[in-house]
């Protein structure tokens, strides 16, 4: 074990309340695409965000969004959780703070209620025009374009598109949580998109230790008491060997 890796789990052995705060590097390692990186096929490499993650992308081409995201939703149906998701869902008391639209921490065993996606999910649509109105979506037979049954605008995903808000309440759960913790456990994300990012700095100004798990250097880096530079799905499963974690 290397001397930051002892680092780590010292600071997480301590009795202390830990919280994750994931991007899609967790699901690099089940064949999820991540958004930046450089070196690889990343989403953001090959499709414009503009035209298919923002609403006016929508109100452009909503046939294009959503066959871009029933696209994706075919792929994760196939996909399974790796080992950074199975041994984070074994530390069961703790919150999951994820960008992640995905469902692989709960496949792997982590209770719903404590996933907070902040970007929302793909296992679901909503009413576009917001009437409230939501149906779980089958991921391997996602529907093609269609109204909704209860006003008539269009369904959409029911995620997070650039431009908008993020969903109240689970923002409102993860900055609570992130101000009453004392070890943030970030894995897996550049830390370039915000409000969520905005979570790192929240926890480390109230003096909560930071753990950044990354394959590189990311915006993360610089507020990192520990930095592990590593895939998630190989150092978490030692970094966490033994331990018994809570987030309360
Ligand atoms: P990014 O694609 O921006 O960053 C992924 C990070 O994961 C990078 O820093 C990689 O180095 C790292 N990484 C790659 N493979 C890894 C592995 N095996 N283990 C650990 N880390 C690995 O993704 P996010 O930070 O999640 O938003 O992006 C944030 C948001 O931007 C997303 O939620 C999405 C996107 O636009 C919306 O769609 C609203």
């Amino acid at each position: 074990m290397t001397p930051k890796l002892e680092e780590a789990r010292a600071l997480l052995a301590r009795p202390s309340r830990v919280a994750v705060f994931s991007g899609a590097g967790l699901s690099a390692e089940s064949g999820i695409s991540t958004f930046r990186d450089t070196e690889t096929d990343a989403y953001w490499q090959r499709f414009n965000p503009m035209e298919l993650a923002t609403p006016e992308g929508f109100a452009a081409n909503p046939e294009r969004v959503i066959d871009w995201y029933n696209w994706r939703r075919r792929t994760l149906a196939t996909a399974r959780p790796n080992p950074a998701h199975v041994s984070l869902a074994a530390q069961h008391g703790l919150v999951q703070i994820t960008q992640n639209v995905d469902d692989l921490l709960e496949r792997a065993g982590v209770p719903y209620e404590q996933v907070y996606h902040l970007h929302g999910t793909l296992s679901e649509d909503r009413c576009h025009a917001g009437c409230g109105y939501r149906e779980t979506i089958e991921l391997a037979e996602p529907p093609a374009l269609r109204a909704c049954v209860q006003c008539g605008a269009p369904m959409r995903p029911a995620v997070v598109w650039f431009g908008e808000a993020l969903p109240g309440d689970v923002w409102q759960k993860a900055e609570t949580l992130c101000r009453n913790i004392d070890c943030l456990l970030v894995v897996g994300t550049s830390a370039t998109v915000y409000p969520a990012a905005g979570l790192i700095g929240i926890a480390h100004q109230q003096g909560t230790k930071v753990i950044v798990i990354n394959p590189n250097a990311s915006d993360a880096s610089a507020l990192a008491d520990v930095e592990l530079i590593g895939e998630s799905g190989t150092v978490l499963p030692v970094l966490l060997e033994g331990l018994s974690l809570a987030s309360v």
